[in-house]
């Protein structure tokens, strides 16, 4: 029975495959480099796995054909590979690949590729981290997961590859959150128990760190921050000589495979630690401590990313306890850091979590642009703003955050969640990949059309625009807070943006609790990397390495477009159960699992709904609401603003209305809810059909875990539909129109 452990790097015999193609039988390395060390070894381990037979690793050329492995500068026979145009066209972390078959347009005039060596395949990059990406590309391909690129099932495609790949990462920081404690819980993790920590210590198992690495290098993640952003008492210690060795240990597991990590902060730090009075930013014993403390920290973790702070938000401490603004706060992090090139990563959660549902005008919305936009320019350049996708919090359907495209001399990161904390806590299925390729789709319009959030927080948009190359600021007030003179003012860099995500991982067996949320720690990395990829692609690419091979070959035959179907599916299945039209919420309180459609309707938290027997909904627009709508550009705001454009699936995100007005579908409010959430559930318990029809074709092991989850949800499903449709039958006193059963 298969755990599930190996995920999509499990690299099944290829039965059909005798013998380790002749290209494939040594790999050669000759720069001496940590992370190439790696990527070699990563290669054998894969080739012997996938072909019975253990490729040699090797620091010479030999005659035989072989793979040859390295950078540009220190690998002269893989540089003679490539042109230099062809050399030059590779960012700090692409890579390419060159085949063997594959002419060699280096050497196109002599047209003789026996010349150097014409049957071998060479993967290349400026860094070893490129090639380490390199080295797993290539292994998917052999594994047949990139579509119609290779049939891995016959001898004869796998003993001539034709290959000629050039992939540079769109973003430069492609990054996991980790909401650890050092208590061995994890804040929103539904897999399980932290891998980092137990009982206030650091694991000992680094094997287990280990394998975590290679799965998160294999998408192409290079940043991971690994503790909680809410920093408790222990955890505040993590930059302290009690904890810092662990630290070290745990950055030099994850250093060889090309991943940086970073360490969540807490901001009342000198108080807590250095036995201060204040953490006011501007008290120069503040910056002096905290100058200090990066000392000691680059000391132990030359290479550490940076810090991650959340302050001023949900009860954490910050700056404006002191009456200062936020860039004041990060400035001063920034500063202490900047000597070691270390970052700080500073999130805009930042909202009023003490709000009065009375009070019609505090909008949490509408927080994160009101407290922001007005600081833009004002960062240090080792400053990156964290955004959340959108305005209030991982919800099924929100709109994009306005803050992207808003800021417009600023280096931003989105902040996605691949946690399913309202999407089902991975007992439901949710493919969140279809979500995010909206929100990385979107056109702010910011800078007229063609301003997308994916060119945005790749630092695309503005590192093109004049608009960030500088920019002064007088003296302005915010709140209480000062703002000092920015004597130069950030250029960004396209190092500095990039997206960032919550892990979703824990030390369950198959790691996400759900086998099948698998898919998002691994779409959330491809994705990271290239957000042209379609949702869709990387759907079919994760279920050919993780499902194929398994079961009879021609039973794999449906296997692999039925589960696809079934993830592509899945979040608007969800979504129809739950939360309608964009209203979000409804959840029970706390733990946020499961239908508790006032839950949230009387508490401080900001997140409301307004039912009463009249209409729902919530009204964000300029003319009689929030002014949410507003902080949008044109045409954007215009949209929102009205009825009339406001697109259906974010009706009541922006309007407050009366159950029998019309959507653009034709249907009304109050019909729409009771269709689709007797819709939605039905189809719930047509995923669970779908998987039991595929039976045969499965592991054992793997068909039960993920049976048990969709079990679970056809029934929570239907407990979704009937806490709902009673609620809001109730409410408004209007039956369905096909009278179906409502409790
Ligand atoms: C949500 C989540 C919290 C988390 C917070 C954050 O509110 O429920 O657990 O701490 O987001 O992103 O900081």
């Amino acid at each position: 029975k298969e755990s599930g452990y190996d995920a999509w790097l499990h690299y099944r015999r290829n039965r059909k495959v005798k013998n380790l193609p002749a290209w494939c039988k040594v790999i050669v390395v000759q720069e001496a480099d940590e992370v190439l060390h790696t990527a070699a070894s990563e290669l054998q381990h894969g080739l012997s796995s996938m072909f019975g037979q253990q490729p040699r690793i090797s620091a010479v050329p030999v005659s035989a054909p072989f793979i040859a492995l390295g950078t540009f500068q220190e690998h002269a026979w893989v540089a003679e590979r490539f042109s230099p145009e062809e050399q030059a066209e590779v960012s700090t972390e692409g890579y390419r690949i060159r085949g063997m078959g594959t002419p060699n347009p280096a050497h196109s005039t002599s047209h003789d590729n026996k010349d150097i060596k014409g049957t071998h395949v060479t993967v290349a990059g400026q860094t070893s981290k490129g090639v380490l990406y390199g080295v797993f590309h290539l292994l998917r391909y052999l594994q047949g997961g990139l579509d119609g690129k290779l049939d891995p099932t016959s001898e004869e495609s796998l003993q001539a590859p034709i290959l000629d790949v050039l992939s540079n990462p769109a973003n430069s920081i492609r990054m996991i959150n980790h909401w650890d404690n050092m208590d061995g819980s994890v804040e929103r993790g539904y897999a399980g128990a932290s891998i980092f920590y137990d009982n206030h210590a650091f694991t000992t198992n680094m094997d287990r760190l280990r394998d975590y690495a290679r799965l998160l290098a294999s998408v192409g993640i290079q940043a991971l921050s690994i503790n909680n952003v809410n920093v408790h008492h222990v955890e505040t210690e993590l930059i302290t000589a009690t904890f810092l060795p662990d630290v070290a240990r745990v950055a030099a597991v994850f250093r060889a495979y090309g991943i940086q990590i970073y360490l969540s902060i807490n901001y009342a730090s000198p108080i807590q630690l250095g036995g201060l009075t204040t953490a006011d930013p501007l008290d120069p014993g503040v910056a002096e401590w905290w100058q200090a403390k990066a000392r000691e920290v680059y000391a132990a973790v030359p290479d550490l990313g940076g810090f991650v702070v959340k302050a001023d938000s949900e009860n954490r401490p910050g700056p404006f306890s002191y009456g200062r603004h936020h860039a004041d706060g990060a400035n001063m992090l920034a500063d202490a850091l900047r000597p070691y090139g270390g970052r700080v990563i500073w999130r805009c959660f930042v909202y009023d979590c003490k709000q009065d549902w009375r009070d019609r005008k505090t909008d949490r919305a509408r927080a994160a642009f009101d407290h922001f936009k007005p600081l833009d320019g004002l960062f240090r350049d080792n400053v990156i703003l964290q955004i959340k996708n959108g305005p209030m919090d991982f919800q099924v359907r929100e709109p994009v955050s306005p803050l992207f495209g808003a800021l417009k001399a600023t280096q931003v990161l989105l902040e996605f969640q691949i946690a399913q904390e309202y999407t089902g806590q991975q007992r439901h299925l949710c493919y969140l990949v279809p979500q995010w390729k909206e929100v990385l789709d979107f056109d702010t319009y910011a800078q007229g059309k063609g301003s997308t959030i994916k060119r945005i927080v790749s630092g695309a948009l503005h590192s093109k625009s004049d608009s960030v190359s500088s920019r002064r600021k007088a003296i302005v007030h915010v709140g209480s807070g000062s703002f000092q003179e920015e004597q130069t003012s950030p250029s960004p860099k396209r190092g500095n943006y990039g997206i960032a995500a919550v892990s979703n991982i824990g030390a369950d067996a198959n790691w996400t609790g759900h086998l099948l949320a698998q898919s998002n720690l691994y779409g959330y990395g491809r994705l990271a990397w290239d957000p042209e990829l379609s949702a869709d692609e990387i759907a079919n690419e994760w279920v050919r390495l993780t499902f194929s091979g398994q079961g009879t070959e021609d039973a794999s035959a449906d296997l692999i477009p039925a589960i696809k179907q079934m993830l592509l599916d899945s979040w608007n299945i969800y979504e129809s159960y739950t939360a309608p039209l964009g209203v979000g919420w409804m959840v029970s309180p706390g733990h946020h699992y499961g239908p508790d459609v006032d839950g949230y309707e009387y508490s401080m938290w900001g997140t409301y709904h307004f039912a009463d027997c009249r209409g729902i909904g919530v009204d964000r627009t300029t003319a009689t609401g929030t002014g949410y709508a507003g902080q949008y550009f044109s045409p954007h705001a215009d949209i929102y603003e009205s009825t009339d454009t406001c697109p259906d699936e974010l009706l009541l995100f922006f309007h407050h209305v009366p159950y029998t007005h019309t959507l653009h579908s034709g249907q009304t409010v109050i019909q729409h809810i009771y269709d689709t959430h007797f819709e939605g559930a039905e189809r719930a318990a047509q995923l669970k059909d779908t998987w039991i029809s595929l039976r045969e074709q499965l592991n054992e092991g793997i068909y039960e875990q993920v049976l048990e989850r969709l079990e679970h949800q056809a029934e929570h499903a239907k407990e979704w539909r009937d806490r709902i449709n009673t609620y809001f039958y109730r409410k408004s006193g209007i039956a369905d129109q096909k009278n179906r059963p409502i409790y």
